[in-house]
Parts: structure tokens; C-alpha cells; sequence
């Protein structure tokens, strides 16, 4: 049985399967259209969530599968002190497939242990966000025509921003990667993730709190927000939130054709003025997001059609 819990679960050359299987559903989108019939997907989201639970919605949807699920835990049997692993037990035997978000690391790891059928990982706590990175991965491959030989400057929350941790994993296992880490002293990477995914891998990097003197240098700029709720205290949050804030005057030092990624929920960080320049790519990995999850439901459920 196959999980995604973390996204070196995936090889390489199932990565890259997974990508053109996406492309191929981009330029025929009704290729697959009754592929999962009759499958159900369950996703349990113990977190808020927009784009990553109805994109998998809305790829199940268009699989020809149909869905179940809750959208906080607190309306689930978890208010009752169920723990995961019964949870997903339970949910195993209604679903085909468990996409699930948890606010406590490893919480989808266990479930996988347990549900007896494929778990997804959906974002768990401040660690990792896999499908997140393959839609991230779709994006900077379908804009930049590779996914090697770039720099990329992250921004933002490197510390508890879970997307960044899985795409830096995801991008430690390309050649000529350089990345630019850009956060307040407080929010830096992990020192985990700096020993066991980029000095391991001898990735070329540098940490600066100087968003505009590494601008005009980068390829890609993947910003992020400020995790709210990872913080113990708030006032912490409330001096480090609006540190960096990426504009339309500051896009002027950019590269003509940097592309500015960004997961989303947006709050401060890049202004809505930015928005229209056709550097901005964020509402192109939402788009992307749901055509990559319709590709990793295919895979994980071994229905390719
Ligand atoms: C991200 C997440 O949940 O980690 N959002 C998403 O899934 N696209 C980023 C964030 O919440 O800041």
C-alpha cells in the first residue's frame, strides 16, 4: 500500500511520472474523468483550509469519484478524545483513500499505520506539506521549462513554514539548485533540515534578512506568511509579521522574468498591486494543485486509465 507522507516517499522517476501525468490532464482534462468512479476519498482536515482540501475535492470530483469528510475536527469524534489512529481505522472502512491534515507532526504518519487504505499527507503541523510541493514543482517546471540550474530565494517563516520545508527536500534531489534564505533571525530554516537536507546534499546556500538586496539575483521567489498559529506568543507574531512585504516597487529590482510564488493564504506579504504583473505565479499552483492531486489519487489508487 502506498502513502504520501513525506515527498521522498516518491522516487524520482515517480515524481516525474506524476508531473507529466498532470500535464497530460491539463491538455485533456476529460482523459480521466470517470477513472475513480465509485471510489471515495475521505478528507479529514483537523486544520483550516481552503485550497488543499477543495482541491482534493475538487480532484476526486472530477476523477468521477465522490467525497466524505470533515472540515475541523472539533465537529469529528476527536472532541470526544478519539485518537487518530481509531479515527482513520473508522474512516478506512467508508473511504478508498485518506487526504488529512493535522495540527501535531507525524499525526498523518500514524494514521497511515492504521487506516488501511493510502493516507495522504495534507500539512502536518510545522513540518511538511507534500502535495503542496508537487503542485509547487508543476508550477516552477510549466514556468521556467526545468527543474534544475535555478536560484530560489525563500521568504517569510522558514521555521514553521511547512512548505518550504518539503519543497527544499523535493529540490535537494535536482542538480544546480541555489537557494537564498531570507527570514527574520527568529524564523530561520530548522537546523534539521539545514544538516540532513542542504549541507548533505551540498546545495549552494546563503541566509540574509535582506529581502531587496537578494532580489534581483533570483529566478524564483517563493514567499510565505508568518505561521499565526505556530507562535506561543503573540507578540512575538505581531513584530515579525509584517517584516518582509514584497511590492510593486520592489518588483522593479527583479529579474524580468522571476517568477513570485507564494502557498497561499496571503496575508500582508505581497501586495495585491503585485497581483497583475505576469511574474506572479500563485493562482497558477491553485490551478496546478488540483490537476497534481488528480494525478497522485490516479497513482496512489492504481486506477491510471
Ligand atoms: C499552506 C499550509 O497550509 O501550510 N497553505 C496551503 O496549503 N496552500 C501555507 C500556509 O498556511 O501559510
Amino acid at each position: 500500500m502506498r502513502h504520501l507522507i513525506d515527498i521522498t516517499d516518491l522516487s524520482q522517476p515517480e515524481l516525474d511520472s506524476l508531473l507529466d501525468l498532470a500535464s497530460e490532464i491539463i491538455e485533456n482534462p476529460g482523459k480521466c474523468a470517470d477513472a475513480c468512479k465509485g471510489k471515495k476519498l475521505a478528507a479529514l482536515f483537523f486544520e483550516p483550509s481552503t485550497r488543499t482540501r477543495l482541491s482534493f475535492e475538487a480532484a476526486m470530483l472530477d476523477l468521477g469519484g465522490s467525497v466524505i469528510g470533515f472540515s475541523d475536527g472539533g465537529s469529528s469524534s476527536a472532541a470526544k478524545g478519539e485518537s487518530v489512529a481509531d479515527t482513520v481505522r473508522t474512516v478506512g472502512c467508508y473511504a478508498d483513500i485518506i487526504a488529512m491534515r493535522h495540527p501535531k507532526e507525524g499525526a498523518p504518519l500514524l494514521a497511515s499505520r492504521h487506516a488501511g487504505v493510502p493516507v495522504i499527507n495534507a500539512g502536518d503541523g510545522g513540518h511538511n506539506h507534500p502535495t503542496q510541493t508537487l503542485a509547487d514543482l508543476l508550477t516552477i517546471k510549466r514556468e521556467k521549462g526545468r527543474l534544475g540550474s535555478l536560484n530560489i530565494g525563500f521568504c517569510g517563516d522558514l521555521k514553521f513554514g511547512r512548505t518550504v520545508h518539503s519543497l527544499i527536500t523535493a529540490l535537494s534531489r535536482y542538480e544546480g539548485i541555489a537557494l537564498t534564505l531570507i527570514s527574520p533571525k527568529e524564523l530561520p530554516v530548522p537546523e534539521y533540515l539545514k544538516a540532513s537536507v542542504i549541507e548533505k546534499n551540498n546545495m549552494p546556500f546563503t541566509e540574509t534578512v535582506d529581502m531587496e538586496a537578494a532580489l534581483p539575483e533570483l529566478d524564483i521567489l517563493y514567499m510565505t506568511r508568518v505561521q499565526k498559529e505556530r507562535f506561543f506568543n503573540e507578540a512575538d507574531y505581531i513584530r515579525l509579521k509584517d517584516r518582509f512585504i514584497l511590492d510593486a516597487y520592489k518588483m522593479k529590482n527583479a529579474r524580468p522574468d522571476m517568477s513570485v510564488m507564494h502557498p497561499l493564504p496571503r496575508v500582508n506579504e505581497i501586495s495585491v498591486k503585485v497581483d497583475d504583473d505576469p511574474r506572479a505565479c500563485y493562482f497558477k499552483q491553485v490551478l496546478n494543485g488540483k490537476f497534481i492531486r488528480m494525478a497522485l489519487i490516479l497513482t496512489l489508487l492504481e486506477v491510471l486509465s
